[in-house]
């Protein structure tokens, strides 16, 4: 694991969409997971810049988004087809139908976790899968348990995981309980992994998952089994693990 802490976000950001960049660059054809949140937007604008200069093509590039709310309609501002709209895809040459995001409005969710699978599969490796860390230790909306799903699949979203992203919306209440999220089984089988943290708030999970004891009650610590990880940090975040 290749952990890198920058002491300005300016820097985080740029060493991110470097490092995506750089992929795409050599790999035109790369097979991308991303995530949403506060995390990345910093790193979705780098690259806008880096695109706008010429410098790299997404038009053969294709990407997974790792969730999505279930119950609110892909055009509600929050949702993370949305997201990606507003941060990456309206600005960059990716090809939509290479874009694949779950459906968290499908009739049958079970069906759609299924679907959403054999694309997976069909697509054999993400060649980097890009992931924030929840408070809580979550990857993906994969949330600490006992067990973890390998695959696709339902989830209801912990107290914290909604309050934390009550931000993003005007009240609590308009927080989706439930979520599809890509299982801890496909995110390992990444080729190589990108883990973003940001902000003090997270240094006590931060240690937890990179350098505490391997277990589903922390999904993201199972990264540490992973041979191809690279980590950035900012100061707050790193602080206890340097
Ligand atoms: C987002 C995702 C989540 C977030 C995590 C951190 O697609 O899967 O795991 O990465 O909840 O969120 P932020 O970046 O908002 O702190």
């Amino acid at each position: 694991m290749n952990i890198l802490t920058f002491r300005s976000n300016e820097e985080l950001n740029e060493a991110g969409a470097g490092i995506i960049t750089g992929l795409v660059q050599t790999n035109p054809r790369a097979v991308l997971g991303l995530a949403t949140g506060g995390t990345p937007v910093g790193i979705y604008e780098e690259i806008v810049k880096t695109y706008r200069k010429g410098m790299v093509s997404f038009k053969s590039v294709t990407t997974f988004n790792l969730d999505e709310y279930v119950g609110i309609p892909e055009d509600h501002p929050e949702s993370y087809h949305a997201y990606m709209n507003k941060h990456l895809f309206d600005h960059v040459d990716v090809s939509r139908e290479r874009t694949h995001i779950p459906n968290g409005n499908a009739p049958e969710l079970e069906q759609e976790c299924a679907r959403y699978n054999q694309l997976l599969d069909d697509a054999k490796q993400i060649d980097l899968q890009l992931l924030g860390l929840g408070h809580n230790g979550h990857i993906g909306f994969n949330e600490p348990d006992h067990a973890l799903v390998s695959g696709t699949h339902i989830v209801e979203l912990k107290d914290e995981t909604r309050q934390a992203n009550a931000r993003f919306f005007n009240s609590i209440d308009e927080v989706p309980t439930h979520a599809l999220t890509m299982g801890v089984g496909t995110i390992l089988k990444a080729k190589m992994i990108l883990l973003v943290v940001r902000g003090a708030d997270k240094a006590e999970i931060v240690h937890r998952a990179l350098k505490g004891p391997i277990t589903t009650e922390c999904p993201a610590s199972l990264l540490q089994t992973h041979p191809h990880v690279v980590v950035l940090l900012d100061t707050e975040s790193g602080r206890l693990i340097n």
